[in-house]
């Protein structure tokens, strides 16, 4: 059982969240586990305030470093073992899929914590975290949208939760590709056709298909995940000079 422990001033809307549709009924199959904890309950002043003014002035309040470590000590107390623990931050490393891939693979348990106001105290950064992750170059306002998004990319990967491995072996991103266009019914929509392709029941075409319309989106919409793949096999040179032809001269 994969268990993520979520530090955070809002515990209930991590738990709403994250206790609906796949995750949901993961978590009650038992194939994942998840708790928010109540940063505010390890305070030890009268008011409960969690934040203070910064040191040498500026905008806005910073999270005290005391109810943080308290707090992620007492997830690890009832634990009973130390648990790797990430601070989502606007400073941190930038979070993909090779990171949900490599937390699903190399850890059972994580703490995540959030952040809020102007964010943390620098020292509880330096003793309590063993990474900084960030969803990308934009600031929200507290660290819960970030933590439920890696939590649930993370979740997805656990074996049981999601019906199979193709499930998400086959979606972008997974092996540096981006997905290729998908369809269901009905075969035409507002006059547009699925391609017949798909109808043709011809699996090794849909494959390759499939294929080549990955390569041609990653190559337009993500030439920086582009120029990383390596072309190994000799289906695969082959249809590179396919989508060379293809986009010779125009861009989607
Ligand atoms: C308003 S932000 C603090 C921003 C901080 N003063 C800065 O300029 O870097 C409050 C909290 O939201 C979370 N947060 C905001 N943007 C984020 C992002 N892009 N990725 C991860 N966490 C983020 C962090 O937990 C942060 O402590």
């Amino acid at each position: 059982m994969y268990r993520i422990d979520i530090l955070t001033l809002f515990p209930e809307t991590v738990e709403t969240v994250l206790s609906d549709s796949v995750i949901g009924r993961a978590r009650a199959a038992g194939h994942i586990d998840f708790r928010a904890w109540q940063i505010r309950d390890y305070t030890l002043n009268r008011q409960h305030q969690v934040d203070d003014a910064p040191y040498g002035g500026g905008n806005g309040c910073v999270m005290y470093a005391q109810p943080l470590a308290d707090c992620k000590r007492a997830v690890e107390a009832d634990a009973g073992r130390s648990i790797h623990t990430i601070y989502l931050s606007p400073v941190g490393k930038p979070f993909s899929q090779q990171d949900s891939l490599r937390l699903a693979r190399e850890y059972d348990r994580l703490i995540l914590v959030c952040g809020h106001y102007e964010g943390v105290d620098e020292r509880f950064i330096e003793e309590c975290v063993d990474e900084e992750l960030s969803l990308g170059d934009f600031v929200l306002t507290g660290g819960e949208i970030p933590a439920l998004a890696l939590a649930d990319s993370v979740f997805r990967l656990v074996p049981g939760v999601l019906a199979n491995d193709e499930c998400f072996e086959d979606e972008s991103h997974f092996s540096g590709l981006l997905e290729y266009p998908q369809y269901t019914r009905p075969e035409i929509w507002e006059g547009r056709a699925v391609p017949e392709i798909l109808r043709s029941g011809n699996h090794a075409a849909i494959a390759k298909w499939r294929r080549l319309q990955s390569l041609l989106r990653t190559k337009l919409r993500r030439p920086d995940m582009f120029a990383r793949l390596k072309f190994e096999t000799k289906q695969d040179v082959k249809l590179l000079r396919e989508l060379d032809e293809m986009t010779a001269g125009d861009e989607e």
